[in-house]
């Protein structure tokens, strides 16, 4: 048959059309569902368990398994909220595991509607990292079942691999530059800059026996220890960029992450003042509860903005994109309920020509840096990935953890997400041997001269 007699032969069957869209009860599938399928039978979650653990090199990392009625085919997902890991795995196993007992793990869209009213009070971190381990053990398990990496699944490669940026920190310009040109000589061509300076416990740079940034100075005032002034902070970036563009050249891309803890107005003087020197995004130049400030900033400099791994909910980031206000979304994945919703995101992302650079910190499982990767390379919309390299210890355990190579991550050829996690050593690595508590009270802790808290 040609194309112009198909045609014809549509047209005729147009007058059976009701019939077609007619309700109907089937209780068997069609031979096209079946086709769908690949005659492969019905499946069934059987088993549904968080795995905590932290082998070192990560911190308290949660992990979840699902189980099926085929032999052999389970799914992993990363469900880590370092900060408050327990509450997560009792929201796992006492909550969704019972809930998903039974489902049927391909229909991953309905299973994760179902988990985001099954509470009927619905968000926050707790609730949406149990539903990401288990969203992105379903795509897991889809993957292994056709035979595929999950980025196929996404819709294919539309770039072979993930530029990355890595975190260079010092406690002098010197030391910085030193740390910056480490990364370079590895190949990557994105560097995030953060510098400590003394008595000023400034976000990011991690240096020799300082904690968190802070070199230890008396801070003149009522609070001494970890002791955080937004004035010296802010002048001292500038700075920083200057000494690092006339060093570094050109083309180096640079970033920098605020972190939230500067008024609006330095937020604004900031990113103005750092327009000449092109970074290639400030972070978090403003706090969530701020975001109204974009649009002014905006309206000032051309400045890139990169926002959100703190934002609880997928749809806070809808008009922040749809309005053009900032260039890159900063998604932690499992803080949003997983893949499912990342997707969304992306898709969201290109239509406003918006990039993505998903949150990849130390506190993301190497299952969750997977999910990264396989949405980078399937997405137009990427920007860049926050890359982390562990060590020997991690491999271990998550056999199948991504490996940088020349500034760039690949994704996993075999199917699903291509790890295979090793759950004795993971159980040998547990949590409250490691750690005084199963919790991480690691922030909340930096304050001002007066004694007032920062965010965060
Ligand atoms: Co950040």
């Amino acid at each position: 048959m040609n194309r112009r007699d198909a045609f014809l032969s549509m047209t005729a069957g147009a007058a059976g059309l009701g019939a077609l869209f007619a309700p109907q009860l089937r209780a068997a599938p069609t031979p096209q569902e079946t086709q769908a399928r690949r005659g492969m039978p019905a499946i069934r979650i059987t088993n549904v368990k968080a795995v905590l653990t932290a082998p070192p090199g990560l911190p308290r990392t949660v992990i979840v398994k699902i189980e099926t009625n085929e032999a052999g085919v389970y799914g992993w997902g990363c469900a880590t909220f370092t900060q408050r890991a327990k509450a997560v795995v009792t929201a796992v196993d006492e909550f969704l595991a019972p809930f998903l007992i039974g489902k049927d793990p391909d229909q991953i869209e309905d299973i994760w509607q179902t988990m985001y009213v099954s509470s009927y009070w619905r968000n926050g971190p707790v609730l949406y990292n149990a539903m990401s381990g288990v969203d992105q053990a379903l795509w897991d398990i889809k993957g292994k079942r056709a035979n595929m990496p999950v980025y196929a699944l996404l819709g294919g490669k539309v770039r072979q691999a993930a530029d990355v940026y890595r975190h260079a920190s010092g406690d002098s310009l010197e030391s910085l530059l030193e740390s910056a040109q480490g990364y370079i000589e590895q190949g990557v061509r994105h560097v995030r800059i953060q510098m400590a300076i003394a008595g000023n416990a400034n976000y990011g740079a991690r240096t020799e026996g300082s904690g968190n940034g802070f070199l230890g100075a008396p801070s003149g005032g009522p609070h001494n220890e970890r002791m955080y002034e937004p004035t010296p902070y802010v002048l001292s970036v500038p700075k920083m960029f200057e000494y690092m563009r006339k060093n570094l050249g050109d083309e180096i891309e640079l970033l920098h992450d605020t972190h939230e803890r500067i008024s609006n107005d330095q937020a604004m003087w900031l990113c103005k003042r750092l327009e000449e020197y092109r970074p290639f995004f400030l972070e978090d130049p403003v706090s969530p509860e701020q975001i109204g400030y974009f649009r002014h900033i905006r309206s000032q400099c051309t400045t890139s903005i990169a926002m959100g791994e703190l934002f609880n909910s997928p749809h806070e980031f809808v008009g922040l994109i749809s309005e053009r206000l900032i260039d890159f979304i900063r998604v932690h994945i499992s803080q949003i309920g997983g893949v499912t919703p990342a997707r969304k995101l992306a898709a969201l992302s290109e239509f406003f020509g918006v990039r993505t650079a998903w949150h990849g910190p130390g506190d993301t499982s190497p299952v969750g840096h997977l999910a990264n990767i396989a949405l980078d390379v399937s997405s137009y919309a990427f920007g860049i990935q926050e890359a982390q390299q562990w060590p020997e210890t991690v491999h271990e355990v998550f056999k199948g953890c991504p490996r940088l190579e020349n500034g760039f991550f690949y994704p996993n050829e075999a199917p699903g997400w291509g790890i295979e996690i090793d759950e004795t050593l993971a159980a040998k690595y547990d949590v409250d041997s490691r750690y005084d508590t199963p919790f991480d009270y690691s922030w909340g802790t930096t304050r001002r001269r007066d004694g007032s808290i920062i965010r965060p």
